[in-house]
């Protein structure tokens, strides 16, 4: 900054190119490091420009220009809604392919559409987080917006301004007077670990995976949480333009979106022939897991823009590009040992605890052994090593064992327990040893725990800020052995749990509070009668009414409704003779509980109800909501009458398409089904 001096008194032309000298010097600083990986300058010096920078941002405001200083970086006040706009160019998605077969189709269609025999392809990974779509107008950038379906998105302008490597000022002198740069918004995997340490620490929600955290961020009406999450975008592609002549290939446009500021992933590359592809996904697939960030796949773009027009689109996606698809991430690892987890109704699942392995982005060391049957049927010991497996959210699983390596000096079967690791009750199996179940009951400290965390759950009685940690807490220091002993805490007992202070207590404490009105079905689903789930829960309460109606009720009452079985019908009917749980149930209306029952909630919007267009109707909910929780459309809908259903068939009346609406939007459509956006909806 020795170039830089800066006195008191100056006039405000001085102050102004002062500051604007100041904003490039530590945009400088900020693309070297952000965007190249190559810090210019000490931390130390950094943070004294940017702090020189704040305060003259402060003391001069009436004659700055700070739209598009760094300090904007950190995001402003929340929003309560985001903006839909459309894209003025449609963001359009990848046709797929698996196999080498595929890609020997691809490449034939292509010469066949182009009429040229030696075709050359850009290449690129293919970033598993969220897609973005930036507009500039004469170099600043003007806003952002997401994917969407496609056609419109959400405006998620402030929070991408937080992504220090997004040019909020495109560099260089070749600038379009308009244009949309579009990339994919990730987290990388080092990031991600250190933000969910952080959220678990905090008894926070952790992310499934980097692309729900880089998502979620990106759609969050908090910029300045945005702001803290370490989010990264790389650039793939442009939508509208004017004032800008395309170069001749997408490699050349990738390199000119590398000069005008953006960054591009280390990978892109141009390669020849069919054989060139495959020779690229198989080097890439070495150099998957070595990555930063996780990919799902690559993207081949033919080079040559004139080709690209000349073949074309079909639907949603280009004919010039195809998505080489990875098959779901399995590695290696090793079985140090087995334990043995006890659910809510006593199940006990063996599980192995594995040597920490990345899979997909995520370190796994614990991975489900299913049951007996299936350890036997994969030849499973411990200290084998096996094969792990992550197929997008779902939790890790052993595949099989590789016996080659088995050394027949610390290999050992794997035993199921006669009693539960937790509480030593006899476990009872059934099936033929398939099913496995603790008989200890409301006795077992671990099935305690999973009850009281299932009782406060969302769809439950929603007890907002009672995690499972705090949950373990209580019931390990046995502070409570029961739900309705959640509604006897006091500030004292909160706040000298770990890492409750007092405000997180209070907010609890009138979160408990605020449970103690709930609907008659949430109430029968909270008490976790085995295989009541929140539909049959729903089905008893709107046949019998009241919860003294379903306590009396007969077997076969219970199995005349429709979905009530035989089986569900004799868990409510056991459940009712077990007298720890009438206890349980006289307990919480002694604390207080409320409970509505759906007659009155009918009588109340009996109006409503008879005059929508969703009463008696079979509705399917697919995508993402920007002003509701899918489970929250759900509840409005069924409070207007109308059956909510998971798949799309011949029987739906409605299919109601949020954001990332995917397979169920085309089914939908193929079968001629009303498809109705959250922009059309009317359900309040
Ligand atoms: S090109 C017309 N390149 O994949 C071409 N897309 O199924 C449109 N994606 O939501 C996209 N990495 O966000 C392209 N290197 C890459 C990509 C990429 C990830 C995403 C994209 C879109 C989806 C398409």
């Amino acid at each position: 900054m020795s170039d830089l001096s800066f006195k008191k008194n100056n006039n405000p032309i001085e102050i102004q190119e002062y500051y604007q000298n100041l904003c490039e010097e530590i945009n400088r600083y900020n693309y070297a490091y952000h965007t190249l990986d190559a810090p210019l300058v000490s931390d130390q010096v950094y943070d004294k420009a940017y702090q020189a920078l704040v305060e003259l941002e402060t003391q001069y405001q009436d004659i700055l220009d700070t739209s598009l200083s760094p300090t904007k970086r950190v995001g402003s006040k929340p929003l309560t809604a985001f903006e839909v706009i459309a894209h003025k160019v449609p963001m359009l998605s990848l046709s797929n392919g698996f196999d080498d077969e595929d890609i020997a189709g691809f490449y034939k269609r292509l010469t066949e559409l182009t009429q040229t025999h030696a075709l050359s392809f850009e290449c690129e990974p293919k970033l598993d987080g969220l897609a973005i779509s930036i507009h500039y107008k004469n170099g600043r950038l003007d806003y952002a917006v997401t994917r969407g379906d496609g056609v419109e998105g959400e405006k998620v302008t402030e929070n991408v301004k937080t992504i220090r490597n997004v040019p909020l000022q495109l560099k260089g002198d070749n600038l379009p007077k308009e244009i949309e740069v579009r990339g994919e918004i990730i987290i990388n995997k080092q990031d991600f670990l250190a933000l969910n340490q952080i959220a678990e620490a905090r008894d926070d929600k952790v992310f499934a995976n980097p692309r729900n955290a880089a998502a979620g961020s990106v759609r969050q009406l908090d910029s300045r949480i945005a702001a803290k999450r370490k989010l990264k975008m790389y650039a793939y592609g442009v939508g509208a333009y004017s004032g800008f002549t395309l170069p001749q290939t997408q490699y050349e446009l990738m390199q000119q979106l590398k000069l005008w500021g953006f960054q591009l992933t280390d990978e892109v590359e141009v390669v020849d022939g069919e054989e060139g592809l495959l020779d690229y996904y198989r080097r890439m697939g070495h150099k998957r897991a070595d990555l930063p960030y996780d990919i799902d796949g690559l993207v081949y773009k033919l080079n040559r823009l004139d080709l690209q027009t000349k073949a074309g689109f079909i639907a949603k996606a280009p004919r010039w590009a195809l998505a080489h698809k990875f098959p779901a991430e399995e590695v290696e690892s090793e079985i140090l040992a087995v334990d043995f987890q006890v659910g809510r109704t006593g199940a006990v699942t063996p599980v192995a605890r594995l040597k920490p392995v990345a899979v997909g982005g995520v370190i796994v060391s614990n991975a489900t052994l299913h049951n007996i049957d299936e350890i036997k049927r994969k030849d499973i010991k411990v200290h084998d090593r096996v094969i792990v497996r992550r197929a997008g959210d779902v939790i890790p699983e052993v595949v099989r064992s590789l016996p080659e390596y088995r050394d027949a000096n610390t290999t050992q079967e794997i035993v199921m327990p006669k009693v539960c690791p937790v509480c030593q009750s006899n476990i009872e199996y059934i099936n033929d040893q398939a099913i496995a179940r603790c008989t200890g009951g409301w006795h077992c400290r671990a099935q305690r725990k999973e009850r009281i965390k299932h009782f406060a759950s969302r769809k439950a009685m929603d007890i907002d800020g009672m995690g499972d940690k705090i949950v373990e807490q209580l019931v390990d220091k046995e502070i409570i052995k029961t739900p309705a002993d959640l509604y006897a805490l006091n500030l004292p007992v909160l706040s000298q749990l770990e890492r409750m202070g007092r405000k997180s207590s209070l907010n609890l404490l009138d979160a408990l509070e605020k449970s103690k009105t709930v609907l008659l079905h949430r109430f029968i689903y909270a008490l976790g009668i085995k295989d009541i789930g929140e539909v049959s829960a729903k089905a008893l309460a709107n046949h019998f009414g009241s919860l003294e109606a379903i306590k009396n009720a007969t077997l076969e009452e219970m199995i005349s409704i429709h979905d009530i079985g035989e089986v569900m019908a004799s868990h409510v009917k056991a459940f009712w003779q077990d007298p720890l749980n009438i206890e349980l149930v006289d307990a919480l209306i002694a604390v207080g509980i409320t409970i509505i029952e759906p007659k009155k909630v009918a009588a109340e919007v009996a109006e409503t109800v008879v005059d929508n267009p969703f009463f008696g109707k079979t509705v399917v909910i697919t995508g993402s909501f920007a002003e509701f929780t899918r489970d929250e459309l759900k509840e409005k809908l069924e409070a207007l009458g109308a059956k909510c259903s998971g798949s799309v068939s011949s029987k739906t009346d409605f299919l109601i398409a949020g954001e990332k609406a995917g397979s169920k939007l085309a089914k939908a459509q193929a079968l001629g089904i009303k498809v109705i956006t959250e922009d059309e909806l009317q359900v309040n």
